[in-house]
């Protein structure tokens, strides 16, 4: 089975972050969101992976490159985000035998291994996963009949017909693009996955469906990619590869290779990347800092801030996304407490 990865769309709900950053590249726990989604397919067996790459394709190229896989990765350009299923037109020549398509901002806790080996035995056409959630107009959601087969999928509705949500991976017979072909653009003017699927439904073919039981994070907001890294981090293991000074690290922490703490409390869970520089701060709980960070006098908690990031004197700061090589410092008192969205390469001096 080969995986098509989505990578392209413009991410609007997440700018400021995504005038700079790929949004399937900003980082949970410090791995890029992408990187997920690619070790998820690589354990399900994916020996080929087509990744779908927008406007932003070198960075994502460059970002991916920069490891090694154990799959065969190729990029599949899409000019315009026309939609889920638009994705599958634009990748028809690698789409020769049964493929997962994943979206790329899609993080799932107990990866796809037992849904793909369910596809497989099944003899489905397509199969769909889902998962019950408390806001379903978010969502495209499905309809099940009496006996527990699909009836209906129905992309952002309105009016919910139940609390099933379609998480964004999906599992399919090549025959899905001549659905791809057949379908119209939705209200919103774009070839909807949902819509592609209903049409194998409508035309006899085996749609069929497994239960997601673990968590399961669509990233599209800030909020989400929060929610995302507590979660991945409530799951890591306590390592320190770094100098502690007058320190105390407390709990589950992970400390990446020349790092130095000062003077400073680290509560777990939280990940502090190689490099950095903690001096008399306090990095509370749920707190993921990436590679050659300066914190000074700081107070963060329940944080992202993101590589060569410098906050000094910054005061406590909560529930933040901090951008790649941005700069924080304080001229003045600054009042307690903020929530901060900043995109890379800012300066805000206080
Ligand atoms: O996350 C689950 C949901 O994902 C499903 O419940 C919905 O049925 C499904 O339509 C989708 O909804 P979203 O509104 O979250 O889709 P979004 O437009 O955010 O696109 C999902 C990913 O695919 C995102 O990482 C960007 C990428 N993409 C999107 C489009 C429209 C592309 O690469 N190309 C595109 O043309």
């Amino acid at each position: 089975m080969k995986g098509l990865i989505l990578a392209g769309g413009h991410g609007t709900r997440l700018r400021p972050l995504t005038y700079s950053q790929q949004k399937q590249l900003i980082p949970v726990a410090n791995k890029p969101i992408l990187f997920y989604a690619l070790e998820d397919l690589i354990e399900a067996g994916a020996k080929e992976i087509g990744i779908i790459v927008g406007p932003n394709k070198e960075q994502v190229r460059a970002t991916v490159e920069s490891e090694n896989w154990d799959a065969g990765i190729n990029f599949i350009y899409q000019e315009e985000p026309k939609g889920l299923a638009h994705t599958i037109l634009v990748a028809k020549e690698f789409l020769d035998e049964p493929f997962v398509m994943y979206l790329g901002d899609n993080i799932l806790r107990e990866g796809i291994e037992k849904h793909a080996k369910k596809f497989e035995e099944n003899k489905n056409d397509a199969s769909i996963m889902l998962t019950e959630v408390e806001n379903p107009r978010q969502f495209g959601i499905a309809e099940l009949n009496d006996d527990g087969t699909i009836k209906r999928l129905i992309e952002k509705p309105k009016d919910p017909p139940s609390n099933l949500a379609l998480v964004g991976i999906y599992f399919f017979k090549p025959v899905i693009l001549e659905a791809c072909k057949r379908i119209k653009p939705s209200w919103r003017n774009e070839l909807e996955i949902t819509d592609a699927i209903q049409w194998l439904i409508d035309n006899g073919y085996k749609v069929g469906w497994t239960k997601v039981e673990g968590w399961w994070k669509d990233t599209g907001k800030t909020e989400d990619i929060l929610e995302a890294n507590r979660l991945i981090l409530d799951g890591i293991q306590m390592k320190n590869e770094g100098t502690a000074k007058d320190s105390r690290i407390i709990g589950r922490v992970i400390i990446e290779k020349g790092v130095e703490v000062k003077d400073s409390i680290v509560k777990g869970p939280s990940l502090i990347g190689g490099g950095c520089k903690i001096k008399n701060s306090y990095i509370g709980p749920y707190t993921s800092v990436g590679n050659d960070c300066v914190i000074e006098d700081t107070e963060i908690e329940d944080s992202i801030v993101m590589d060569n990031s410098e906050i000094l004197g910054g005061g406590r700061i909560i529930e933040s996304l901090i951008g790649k090589e941005v700069k924080i410092r304080r001229r003045e008192e600054l009042p307690n407490g903020r929530k901060l969205i900043v995109g890379d390469d800012s300066e805000i001096v206080g």
